[in-house]
């Protein structure tokens, strides 16, 4: 099977230029910040916060999380329901990242990730694809771009969907995740040594797809 982990931080573009390079690829796309969103969901409704002050055991023992493709697109379930448009507001990026430090939730979900790189072809995007779930991946690619580009790339995402968000809020929740992400004990987010570095601070999105399509076929 060809593996592609494709990591980085927030708002680098990852889910959108993943999503459309894999249907280029004819691979299937593997979105895992949606699961650590679903746990970090799972959380928030058992009435936990960011500080995660829990029996974090407990409420594993009684998670159960799905992914299933439909028309090649991810869907995420929780304990049966599909909760795929539920993860995707800020406070859950937040629980997200608060849950994805714990070394508990993190090995709960490995198996999963490894189980769909060993049945398909994938491009899978995270934090730790490339260094922890997929080690031997085909190609390895760190997506990034400046911090300034990520806010204002998600800030229009948001807006587009209505919720009501200014730039420095975004931009302050993207810096404050990027530190926690990459400076939590436990597969922190660092480019793999073997990892390709694509910056799209100046691409456009097709020069990113381009950028990214190009990097893997090189390689396979
Ligand atoms: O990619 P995203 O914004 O949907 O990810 C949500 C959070 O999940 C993010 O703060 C980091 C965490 N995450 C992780 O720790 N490891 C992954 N492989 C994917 C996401």
């Amino acid at each position: 099977m060809i593996n592609v982990a494709i990591d980085g931080p927030a708002g680098a573009g990852k889910s959108s230029i993943s999503r459309c390079a894999a249907k280029k690829l004819g691979y299937i796309y593997v979105d895992t910040g949606a699961l650590y969103r679903t746990v970090g969901l799972k959380f928030s409704l058992c009435g936990a916060d960011t500080s995660l002050d829990c029996d974090i055991e407990r409420i594993l023992a009684d998670t159960s999380v799905d992914i299933k493709f439909s028309n090649g697109e991810q869907r995420v379930f929780l304990d049966g329901s599909d909760v795929s448009d539920d993860i995707r507001t800020p406070q859950a990026s937040m629980m997200a990242s608060a849950v994805s430090a714990k070394p508990q939730v993190r090995a709960f979900l490995l198996e999963m990730q490894r189980k769909l790189a060993r049945e398909n072809n994938v491009l899978m995007d995270g934090r730790d694809i490339g260094t922890v779930v997929l080690p031997d991946a085909t190609v390895k690619i760190y997506l990034t771009a400046s911090a300034q580009v990520r806010a204002n790339r998600r800030l229009k995402e948001l807006l587009e969907k209505g919720e009501k968000v200014t730039f420095k809020e975004v931009y302050d929740d993207m810096v404050k995740r990027d530190y926690n992400d990459m400076h939590r004990e436990i597969a922190p987010l660092k480019k793999a040594e073997d990892a390709v570095v694509a910056d799209t601070s100046d691409c456009s999105f097709d020069e990113s797809v381009e950028l990214v399509l190009k990097i893997v076929r090189e390689r396979i």
